[in-house]
């Protein structure tokens, strides 16, 4: 794997936390016609439902949390959150919802990392939780970044990811130089990044975690824009 392809995916995430949340609230590039955006809303909402619903009340680890849009709900049940994102930007907006949110002090504890050369504490949560990253995992990491997850989740714990619905669309501008798992993405200056980006069908996700010891209910919410995977481990 070309560190070059991780290091730019970061440096992207890095540039694109002041505006991370457009991709949400589908505003500037990420504006959707009005019947995509109902629909987009729905998805949205049934997804954070989902969360909600899978949220286990102990120790939760969240990979590449990102501006905290997760972490907040899952910090309304879990008695700790632990926070992994290797922007700092991301991790400085993360910290202020929090706080805006007036949830209690203490209970998200964030840490700056690179989840490709990093080793979670052993046996260190009930729960995994990882939204719109599993896509970013190249596949010669896939099996390494499971590997991971599990040194992580205590026995009898479980999983949950979110992730973009295998339709790639208009929101992002392809490259054609660009093999299939890659994208081109522009930030509201102009610049450019490649990022790796894989849109997984439900189907071939339960197969693949299926390969690496994981059994996975997978599905995508009723628009079909949102991927939703509940993951335990089957050996
Ligand atoms: C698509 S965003 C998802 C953020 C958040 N989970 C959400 O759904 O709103 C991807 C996140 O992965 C983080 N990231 C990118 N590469 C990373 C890496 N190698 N290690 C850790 N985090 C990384 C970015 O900083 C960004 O916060």
């Amino acid at each position: 794997m070309d560190d070059r392809v991780i290091a730019e995916q970061i440096d992207y995430y890095r540039q694109r936390a002041g505006e991370y949340d457009d991709f949400w609230a589908r505003s500037g590039q990420y504006a959707l016609p009005p019947d995509q955006l109902s629909a987009w809303r729905a998805d949205a909402r049934e997804a954070m439902e989902a969360v909600q619903a899978w949220a286990p009340g102990g120790d939760v680890l969240e990979l590449a949390c990102g501006t905290g849009l997760w972490t907040q709900a899952l910090s309304a049940t879990a008695s700790s959150v632990h926070a992994v994102d290797a922007a700092p930007e991301m991790i400085a907006l993360n910290v202020a919802r929090h706080y805006r949110s007036g949830a209690p002090s203490g209970r998200v504890n964030y840490e700056r990392a690179d989840l490709f050369s990093w080793a979670p504490v052993r046996d260190s949560a009930d729960g995994v939780f990882f939204g719109y990253w599993h896509s970013h995992v190249p596949d010669e990491l896939l099996a390494a970044f499971w590997h991971t997850v599990g040194v992580a989740l205590r026995p009898g714990g479980t999983v949950m990811l979110v992730d973009s619905a295998p339709r790639p669309d208009a929101e992002h501008d392809d490259d054609s130089a660009f093999a299939a798992r890659h994208e081109r993405r522009t930030l509201r200056d102009g610049r450019r990044y490649g990022v790796v980006k894989r849109y997984w069908s439900p189907e071939r996700l339960q197969e693949t975690l299926a390969a690496l010891g994981w059994g996975a209910r997978t599905r995508t919410t009723t628009h079909g824009m949102i991927l939703l995977a509940d993951v335990t481990r089957s050996r």
